[in-house]
């Protein structure tokens, strides 16, 4: 039997994916698999990869194209959304693809690499539901200073665009004494930040109400873990934000005041067909309590331009919403019809051109929004958590509470530590400033 001794992993998508990778390599680790940098010298190839659209899923089916050419003795396998979304047809098309393994298995990456290795045929395991030993389990973080922990998986919103339902199924929280166990082993590992990571944490703990913890409690929780200096959460479904959760940000000193939820777009009918359930007036209520009630929080959103049937008038109403809300965080994202998705029996009917000019449009606004508030900030202090050196080894990168990037001049052995810095001037999104001597 072939022994196999490395593995590469690379990681397509979102942040969920980033620490499933982590989970992935922590397992192999541990039966004493060496993680390499390169492909070529693997034994192991695996894809964790994303299906949130169209562009995401090529970037994979590219590279399974080229291993085809040049597969050698590795072992190749698909993990992640496209494990689930294209599970009935990924391991016909690509007859040199050893296994899928779902987001929901993670822990049997050894097993089906046993399976493989053994019977010598094309292995899956796909479940639908959250593994329950995934809570128990605590996977090696390569940041030494911030990270994620994964506080809820799945979705059950069903937004009529959206794959994410079909590929991590449905919402399941996970125990909060081993959210809060798993926190104070990141900082006695010396983790100073942590991201509460899930599709939307504001369900948190509504599956399972004999625990009596919904996400604000667990926020009061993890405030209390010491060396833990920050700790931020997303994503965040609009319905679901709570006044006790800006309370909560308001009133805990950890609680980062900054909020990803996102609006997708600001037209009620266009909101209706993506089955948001919110109204852009609702939104924009939740906007302004959360102002009101913790003034200097900052707001994140994704939009998506060219849904189906959007007219100019539509777009519109979203231009004009994004510049009264002035996000100070956003990603924006052409429509890309999913399989199986509601929105996929609609005709996509905005032309490729018209949702870049579309696009183009709101980041030039989004730059011309960033641009004035970064002007106001140059004069102020800001406490930054150094993060890590430039490139250049000369300064130090770090992010505010509220999530701007920063960087100031400084040595490496301030990384990891709280530093407040005086902001001078910025370019391409990023502060600079400088430690007051
Ligand atoms: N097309 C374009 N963008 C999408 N998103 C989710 N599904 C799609 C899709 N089919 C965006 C949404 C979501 C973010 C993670 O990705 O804006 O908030
Ligand atoms: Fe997708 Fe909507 Fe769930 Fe977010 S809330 S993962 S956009 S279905």
């Amino acid at each position: 039997m072939k022994t196999l001794n490395t593995f590469y992993i690379r990681t397509y998508g979102c942040q969920m994916n980033e620490l499933d990778s982590e989970i992935i390599s922590t397992q192999l680790q541990m039966s004493n698999l060496k993680k390499v940098d390169d492909e070529v010298s693997a034994d192991i190839i695996i894809l964790n990869t994303c299906s949130i659209r169209d562009l995401s899923e090529k970037k994979v089916l590219g590279k399974l194209f080229e291993y085809k050419k040049d597969k050698k003795d590795k072992i190749i396998g698909v993990c992640g959304c496209m494990a689930m979304s294209q599970k009935e047809t990924l391991l016909k098309k690509f007859p040199h693809l050893d296994f899928l393994l779902g987001t929901n298995n993670l822990l049997d990456i050894n097993k089906i690499l046993d399976d493989i290795l053994t019977k010598n045929l094309q292995e899956k395991k796909i479940d639908l539901n959250y593994e329950i030993g995934l809570e128990n389990f605590f996977a090696k973080r390569e940041n030494k200073i911030k990270t994620s922990i994964s506080i809820i998986r799945g979705c059950n919103n069903f937004c009529s665009y959206c794959i994410v339902p079909q590929t991590r199924g449905r919402e399941v929280s996970r125990d909060p004494s081993s959210i809060v166990k798993e926190a104070k082993y990141l900082a006695r590992e010396g983790i100073k930040e942590i991201t509460l990571l899930g599709q939307n944490v504001n369900s948190y703990g509504l599956d399972k109400p004999e625990k009596k913890v919904l996400f604000p409690d667990l926020l009061y929780m993890l405030d209390k873990v010491d060396g833990i200096e920050r700790i931020r959460f997303m994503t965040s479904h609009p319905k679901d934000i709570t006044k006790d959760l800006m309370l909560a940000i308001r009133d805990l000193k950890k609680v980062c005041e900054f909020v990803h939820f996102p609006m997708q777009s600001g037209s009620n009918k266009i909101l209706k067909a993506m089955r948001r359930t919110y109204t852009k007036e609702h939104y924009l209520e939740k906007v302004n309590l959360l102002k009101s009630i913790v003034p200097n929080a900052t707001i994140g959103t994704d939009i998506i331009v060219g849904f189906p049937n959007e007219t100019d008038e539509d777009f519109l109403e979203t231009y004009k919403l994004f510049d009264e809300i002035k996000f100070d965080t956003a990603f924006i994202f052409a429509y890309s019809p999913r399989q199986n998705t509601l929105a996929s029996r609609y005709e996509d009917n905005i032309s490729n051109t018209l949702k870049q000019q579309r696009l183009q449009k709101l980041l030039k606004l989004y730059h011309k929004i960033l641009e004035t508030k970064y002007t106001k900030l140059i004069g102020t202090k800001k406490e930054v958590l150094a993060e890590k050196l430039s490139k250049d080894g000369k300064s130090l990168k770090g992010r505010t509470k509220t999530f701007e990037k920063v960087l100031f001049p400084a040595e490496s052995k301030l990384i990891g530590s709280l530093q407040t810095v005086d902001i001078e001037s910025f370019s391409h999104q990023t502060l600079k400033g400088s430690i007051p001597s």
